[in-house]
């Protein structure tokens, strides 16, 4: 066993090598991977202490550790000194490093929402001034909220007028075609009187420059006593106006959906040549925007609505062509390229 002069050295030995080493660390990860090497728990110096704590006379183990203690300390103090000096010295370069305060600032490029976003919100708001709250549905929606309830059951021909996505394994699920599923949960889940907008994602397998796979709709539902086709053409002229400017009409044309009776289609006055005739209108001074009709008995009859006592009227337009007349698009892939530089041009 060494003596205690012996081990004094040692320890003095080893704290005037860190010391050393200390003094020409130059990064912090140097500093402390130094102070690893001696005061860590596997450290020079801790090893020492064991290794000498172990050897000694039961009567010097306690000088002997005490000596190991007082070692470990001048470690742990220059270690905090040095990284103290360290993180100074860094300060110290930071601030003498010339700052020129009228060099231009680094401008952050700020996100932009997406055209069907703005597009989305402004109707949202146009129609909750009218009473229209907003619901949603899921994508994945079960065969009879998208059909059967909609008077579309199977076999029915209107199903192939919408080339519908199916789940795999799951006979009875779709990939929406449509948001007027949402008018059956809707009327499912409250009784009437009943007044929602339901904007939302849908499919289909359909792809060209007017038509993307996943495309957008919107679906209102009005259903109270006494509600008429008047309502659903006040609201609708009030919404195209709002939307579109004061200075445009509507027109209703008779069509055919499972779903209403009457049906219509809604025209609204061209939007680029206002109603005269252009190469976007194909010269009629019209352009369709979607669907809309008087709620069929029928699907009353499904949420178990009393067909005799309310009526409503419901309407389905697509998002991404109010937003291509809007603002002037004309390819419909625009929206789902994921160009920041096509967002970038639409303002709220
Ligand atoms: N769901 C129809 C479609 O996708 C659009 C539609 C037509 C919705 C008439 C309606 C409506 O609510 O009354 O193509």
């Amino acid at each position: 066993m060494a003596t205690l002069d012996e081990l004094k050295q040692q320890f003095a030995k080893l704290t005037s090598d860190y010391a050393n080493l200390i003094a020409t660390a130059t990064s912090e990860q140097e500093l402390r991977k130094v102070f690893a090497d001696y005061g860590g728990a596997q450290g020079l110096v801790r090893n020492l202490q064991k290794h000498a704590i172990k050897t000694a006379a039961p009567t010097e183990k306690r000088n002997v550790g005490q000596l190991g203690n007082a070692a470990i300390e001048t470690v742990e103090r220059e270690f905090s000194a040095r990284l103290s000096a360290l993180e100074e010295a860094a300060r110290r370069r930071d601030l003498e490093r010339s700052v020129d305060l009228t060099l231009p600032g680094v401008r952050r490029r700020l996100g932009h929402l997406h055209p069907i976003t703005l597009v989305r919100r402004e109707l949202v708001a146009i129609f909750a001034e009218l009473g229209f709250v907003v619901a949603v549905g899921p994508h994945v929606e079960t065969d009879f909220n998208n059909f059967a309830a909609l008077a579309m059951p199977k076999d029915h021909p209107a199903r192939d007028m919408q080339d519908t996505f199916y789940v795999e394994g799951a006979p009875d699920l779709v990939l929406r075609t449509h948001t007027s599923p949402v008018q059956i949960r809707e009327m499912l889940a409250h009784p009437p009187p009943v007044r929602i907008i339901a904007p939302g994602a849908c499919y289909r397998k359909d792809e060209d420059p007017t038509h993307s796979p996943m495309f957008h709709q919107i679906e209102g539902l009005c259903v109270d006593e006494g509600v008429t086709f008047a309502d659903l053409k006040g609201v609708l002229l009030h919404f195209v106006r709002r939307y579109f400017g004061e200075t445009h009409r509507i027109r209703l044309r008779p069509s055919f959906f499972p779903f209403t009776e009457p049906s219509a289609e809604v025209d609204i006055s061209c939007v680029f040549c206002e109603g005269k005739g252009c190469r976007t209108c194909k010269q009629s001074g019209w352009i369709e925007l979607g669907g809309a009709g008087m709620v069929d008995p029928e699907v009353f009859r499904h949420v178990n609505y009393d067909a005799e006592r309310y009526t409503g009227f419901a309407f389905g337009f697509g998002l991404e062509r109010m937003a291509m007349l809007r603002y002037g698009i004309d390819n419909i892939g625009r929206f789902f390229d994921g160009d920041v530089r096509f967002a970038a041009q639409f303002q709220s």
